[in-house]
């Protein structure tokens, strides 16, 4: 069976194949789109029929035929070949294949773009959701560890040197609450794209009657995306803002990579992971590896890219639907799948991961890292801070001893080490997870 638009005789059937080898470069994506096309088409053809566009008899009869692609799909017995352009093309042709003259109808009202736009959001709303479940359960994992390892200190860094007195809780805590501040960051992307493109068809509407109200409802979107042009316009847009949303994620996962990258390294010895999810060296027998977190690390800037390309792809276009837009669905589709990963292999690394007791007392050994907390007691006794400031500065040989744990406990303000306030993030973790669909 042929293209929707087929025009010539075939006379030059190698210009079509070569213009096809290169227009079609979204295979991939269109059979990850296929359950959702399938679905927004079911939402059609029932809407086509309630207005009165097709009558029940051959609804019923596409809407069958609609539900068994998913299945034939799976199986390897439907297959978007080439040849046929996309996804939309390839059911659309199926279903006057099995139907014949009846197939042909469910295309009234609608067009590949809105068709495309449909499925997108459908597709995003979806990988939003377990973006979100996966980044729950990570943060979940980041708490338990640090509520287990809450009060070992830990040196903390500025500019790359010893800072002041931090502690394990609230290094993970830290990592808690950015994940948490990503997760609305998630809810914010689902807000955005959860609303219905579908019969704003090639950008332009309609002369025929159908009901954009009832499609939203079936496919369960919060509201109908109104302006039949504005959809096609948002298309780059959405898909920009959904990667922007997950790179903050991945920036998030980046820095608790990067961290544990230089923690476990020998210099350092913070934290000690399980030896299985370390690589090794082809040559050096002593190598333990944390390719994990290197790779992961590479992966924001992969995000990052993708960002960019999803933006461009859909930057300076005349309004409405230009081809460009394509690009866009294999960025948000390679993003999903990075995010995801990194997700899942940050929350396993949480799991197998335990602080080394004796590198992290080894850090506490030169005393100036509790300089600013002598300059703290001097100003409780009623010192002016740039009088005791100085007058520890010019000592700092002279500091006495002093018990880490005794130290980080002893900061009590909110966020503090010794008041990390840890339940407030298990209450956010139920509430967040509560809202999930
Ligand atoms: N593969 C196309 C895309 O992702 C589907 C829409 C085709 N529309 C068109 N007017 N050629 O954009």
């Amino acid at each position: 069976m042929a293209k929707l638009w087929e025009k010539s005789q075939g006379k030059r059937a190698d210009l079509q194949a070569a213009v096809n080898r290169y227009i079609v470069n979204d295979l991939a994506a269109d059979n990850i789109l296929l359950p959702f096309d399938v679905e927004a088409s079911i939402a059609h053809a029932q809407m086509l029929s309630e207005v009165g566009l097709l009558d029940t008899e051959s609804a019923q009869k596409i809407i069958t035929q609609l539900r068994r692609i998913p299945e034939l799909h799976a199986q390897g017995k439907f297959v978007i070949r080439q040849e046929n352009e996309d996804v939309h093309t390839e059911i659309e042709n199926f279903l006057v294949q099995e139907l014949g003259d009846i197939g042909k109808r469910v295309h009234a009202g609608r067009s590949r773009n809105d068709q495309v736009l449909v499925a997108m959001r459908l597709y995003v709303r979806h990988e939003l959701q377990q973006t979100k479940k996966l980044l729950l359960a990570t943060a979940d994992a980041a708490l338990q560890f640090a509520s287990q390892f809450e009060f070992v200190p830990m040196p903390g860094f500025s500019h790359m040197q010893h800072a002041m007195p931090s502690s394990v809780g609230q290094w993970a805590g830290a990592v808690v609450e950015s994940l948490l501040d990503d997760c609305r960051v998630l809810d914010s992307a689902i807000a955005l794209i959860n609303q219905n493109p579908l019969g704003s068809a090639a950008g332009f509407g309609t002369a025929l009657p159908i009901q954009r109200e009832r499609t939203t409802e079936l496919l369960r979107f919060d509201r109908v995306q109104v302006n039949s042009l504005y959809c096609q316009n948002s298309r780059g847009k959405f898909d920009a803002f959904t990667i922007a949303a997950m790179l903050q994620v991945m920036l998030t996962l980046g820095k608790f990579a990067n961290d544990l990258v230089v923690f476990t390294s020998k210099e350092f010895s913070f934290f000690k992971i399980h030896p299985e999810l370390t690589t090794g060296s082809s040559i050096m027998p002593q190598k333990r590896n944390l390719d994990i977190m290197e790779v992961l690390r590479a992966n924001v800037s992969m995000v990052q890219a993708l960002q960019l390309q999803a933006q461009s792809a859909g930057m300076n276009l005349i309004s409405g639907y230009n081809k460009d837009l394509q690009n866009g669905k294999e960025a948000v589709m390679k993003t999903f799948s990075i995010t995801q990963e990194s997700l899942r292999i940050s929350a396993l690394v949480l799991q197998n991961l335990e602080p080394d007791e004796q590198g992290l007392a080894r850090a506490f050994e030169d005393k100036e890292i509790f300089a600013t907390d002598f300059v703290n007691e001097l100003v409780l006794k009623g010192a002016a801070f740039r009088d005791a400031y100085k007058q520890v500065g010019s000592n700092l040989g002279a500091l006495s001893k002093v018990d880490p744990v005794q130290n980080i406990k002893s900061k009590t303000h909110l966020g503090a080490t010794g008041n990390l306030a840890l339940d407030g993030y298990r209450k956010s973790i139920n509430e967040l997870n509560a809202t999930m669909k």
